[in-house]
Order: structure tokens, then sequence, then C-alpha cells
């Protein structure tokens, strides 16, 4: 089978740790590599995050691009309080071997997608400031992608940093309204979507009982990321929002939804950050993002994840501090 040729655009985040490592350990999903972006943490922690992943999953060889360091027009807007002091807290990372490659995250973006050989899909786990600069400064790669598969949004849920707004697209809604009105074939998995699939409950003990280092690393980020959604919502366990999205590409049968009009609201008094969808067909607008509103199998998924999860980096990365092989 062909492998997805994809890149994935993150803001590290044990979320996004969780979509990298997932789309690592799948065998049908080829990664060209890694572009950072302000989000979760400031750049410079996203992009070592970033790296620290990758090397933990013994595939440092995989570029990792950084990118834009504050939203197009408004100011970064880190959460320590959800993701902890590094946004990977929950594990003793090693520190990370090598730094960003060089070039661009937005270079690399409009280079692969217009020299790769096959159509690229991009993941994006963060705010969308890179893609967006990518589609403005060349328009032309819109259709040589394969399609973006994004996390972010929310309509019948609501939001989740704001009534109306989810993170991933309040901290760059103008960003966002540029990717949606790209002409790309879009899969949008908002929080409608994810917060209909929550983790097993516990799920961090099924995963250290692998006992490989990835799988004692994403027991720690598991644990440490559900501890302050679980208390704000009152739930047993919470959806790892950004390794759904990888779910969605790789494991379609799994999810519901509809081709419908998204749009951002950029100018709301109450709203901004709001992804507003034409479910019912108000607007006469083209359809251009396949909304994703329901998980058929919550525990199937989080299966499938847990047996990527734990082909990976079986003997690639030691324990920090240990001279471990
Ligand atoms: C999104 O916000 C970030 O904090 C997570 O990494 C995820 O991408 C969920 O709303
Ligand atoms: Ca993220």
């Amino acid at each position: 089978m062909p492998k997805i040729p994809v890149i994935i655009d993150t803001d590290p985040g044990q979320d996004d740790a969780f979509a990298i490592l997932l789309a690592l350990g799948e065998p049908s999903l080829e990664v060209l590599g890694l572009t950072t972006v302000a989000g979760n943490m400031g750049l410079t922690q996203t992009t070592d995050n970033a790296r620290r992943i990758v090397e933990l999953a013994g595939r440092g060889d995989i570029p990792v691009h950084a990118g834009s360091p504050r939203p197009l027009v408004r100011k970064p807007h880190p959460v320590p309080e959800i993701h902890g002091a590094t946004g990977i807290d929950g594990w003793d990372w090693a520190p990370a071997r090598s730094g960003a490659a060089v070039g661009h995250a937005v270079d690399f973006i409009i280079d692969t997608v217009l020299h790769h050989p096959d159509p690229v899909t991009l993941i994006a786990l963060g705010p969308q400031t890179n893609i967006a600069l990518a589609l403005r400064r060349a328009p032309e790669i819109a259709k040589s992608i394969a399609g973006i598969v994004f996390m972010g949004g929310g309509y019948f849920e609501g939001g989740n940093m704001t009534p109306a707004a989810e993170y991933n697209i309040l901290v760059d809604p103008e960003a966002a309204r540029i990717v949606l009105g790209a002409g790309v074939p879009i899969t949008a998995v908002p929080i409608d979507c994810t917060h209909r699939a929550p983790a097993p409950v516990n799920w961090s003990a099924t995963l250290a009982a692998h006992g490989t280092e990835v799988m004692r690393a994403c027991a720690g980020m598991m644990e440490f990321f559900e501890r302050y959604g679980n208390a704000k919502h009152g739930t047993p366990s919470r959806p790892l929002h950004d390794a759904i999205a990888v779910g969605a590409l790789l494991w379609p049968e799994l999810f519901t939804g509809e081709l419908c009009p998204v749009d951002v609201e950029c100018a709301g008094e109450l709203t901004t950050g709001m992804t507003v969808v034409d479910w019912l067909r108000q607007t006469g607008k083209p359809d251009n993002c396949l909304w994703l509103n329901g998980c058929v199998d919550p525990a199937e998924l989080y299966r499938r994840m847990e047996v990527a999860l734990a082909g990976l980096g079986r003997c690639a990365a030691a324990p920090h501090g240990s001279a471990e092989m």
C-alpha cells in the first residue's frame, strides 16, 4: 500500500505529542517533516518539544522546521495552566540532541507541497498561522495539497476557551479563515467530535503496562494532561484532541460528519474565534469543509492508537540520565 505523505504543523502540547507519535507509529503514513508554531507554548519551546518527541520515537531523522512566533495579527496566547511549564509536562524528557532544521516552516511547506511527487496532506494541530502564510505566499500550492485535516473549532459544543471559541481557532482566527477559504479539501476535527471520544478511563495505566520508553512517556503525559481538564469539566477522562485528528485521517470509518460551509468569526464582541458552521444551509455559500461531529467507536479508536504507539522506539531512546540502550 502506498503511504500517505503528511506534514504535521504543531504546537506540542501533550495531545500534539500523542498525535505525532501516532503518525510515526502508523505504517500507512509517511511523515515528511514537522513544522512548529507558537500556540500552547512559545515557538522556541514548541520547536524543542517537537524535536524531543521525534527523538523519543527513534525518528530524529525527521526534520522539524520552526515557523511563526506569533499569530498573524494577535498576541501569542500560551496556556501553561493546561499543558504545564514545558507544554509536554508529565515526563522527564531527555534534552533534544538536535535543533530545528534549516529553513522556515512556511518555506518547507511550500517547497514540499510543490516538489513532492504525490499530493501532500497537511495535518494542523495548532493555530493555523504557518499554513495561512504558506497559502498567502504561494496560493498555487492549494491545488497540490491533497487535503488539510485540522483539529480546531466547535459549533454544537461551543468553545473550550470562551463560550464560542476553541483554542486553536481563538488564537489565530484570521489564519483559520484564510485556510478555510483557500479552496483546499478540508476535514475539521472540532471539539464537537473530540468530546465524543474521551480516552478510556485510566488509560495511562494501560499505556504504562507496555513498559517501553515511549509508552511510559505517553502514560506520564496522559496523566498530566487529564488533570486540568477533568478538574475543569468534572469528567473521568479527557479526549486527546490532536491525536483524534490523526485518527480521523487514518480511520475515517470511525467518524461521522457532514460536508458544509464553514467560516470563522474574527470581529465578534462575544464570539471572536467561533467556527460558524452553516449546518442548515442558510448562507448559500459553497461547501468547504467536512465537519466531523462524532466518533462511532471511541474504544476502538484508542485501541488502534495503543497498537501504533506500542510499536514505537522499542530500543530507541534511553531514559533521561540513563545509559540504557
Ligand atoms: C487544542 O488546543 C490545544 O491546547 C491542544 O493542543 C489542541 O490542539 C484543543 O482545543
Ligand atoms: Ca495542539
